[in-house]
């Protein structure tokens, strides 16, 4: 049984301990907003915060996360009102959409420890691969979302989608709101 918090709630796996992050992510926790690509580490589709670093959830088993606090796209914001989030939509940084999530969070986790990132920034941080080519877009979203988070920019928000967010969380099971317990029976209304 391997333990670790995954967005904000306690999971307890009973899988192999050497089963890579990303498949307990997909398969067991049906959190598939963290894409498979290649499975070797090249891609990026699949990358995730842990301890508020980016980590390719590929490359890393189960046993190494243990204890250790992980996040997903689908914990981003619950609304998509992430500055990253605004700024990929404003500036059309999304073509099929594939290897978006694990830019967005690439994107995130650097706009994090630095919130005016130069070329030379994104480019160590962002190995991601795109095979659609919105690079020269995604420099302008991340430059974008920084200006959004050092309060010099807004960015109106993008129209909804066809779904609520709340709608959408249902239907992922670790993001579901637990059900109210029934009452337990006690012995004198027996
Ligand atoms: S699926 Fe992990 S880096 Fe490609
Ligand atoms: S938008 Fe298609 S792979 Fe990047």
């Amino acid at each position: 049984m391997t333990k670790l918090t995954i967005n904000d709630r306690p999971v307890q796996y009973k899988m192999a301990p050497e089963t890579p992050l990303l498949w307990a992510l997909r398969d067991a926790s049906n959190l598939t907003g963290t894409k498979y690509g290649c499975g070797n580490g090249d891609c990026g589709a699949c990358m995730v915060e842990v301890d508020g670093e980016a980590i390719r959830s590929c490359l890393v088993t189960l046993q190494e996360v243990e204890g250790r606090f992980v996040t997903t796209i689908e914990a981003l914001s619950r609304d998509r009102s992430h500055p990253v989030q605004q700024a990929f939509v404003a500036e059309q940084a999304i073509m099929c959409g594939f290897c978006t999530p694990g830019m967005v969070m690439a994107a995130a986790i650097l706009l994090k420890k630095s919130d005016d990132p130069s070329d030379r920034d994104i480019d160590e941080a962002i190995g991601n691969l795109c095979r659609c080519g919105v690079y020269p877009r995604l420099y302008e979203a991340i430059k974008r979302a920084g200006r959004v988070m050092r309060r010099e920019e807004r960015i109106s928000a993008a129209p909804p989608p066809g779904i609520s967010p709340e709608d959408a969380a249902k239907a992922v099971p670790s993001l579901r709101m637990p059900e109210p317990e029934e009452p337990a029976a006690t012995d004198s209304e027996s």
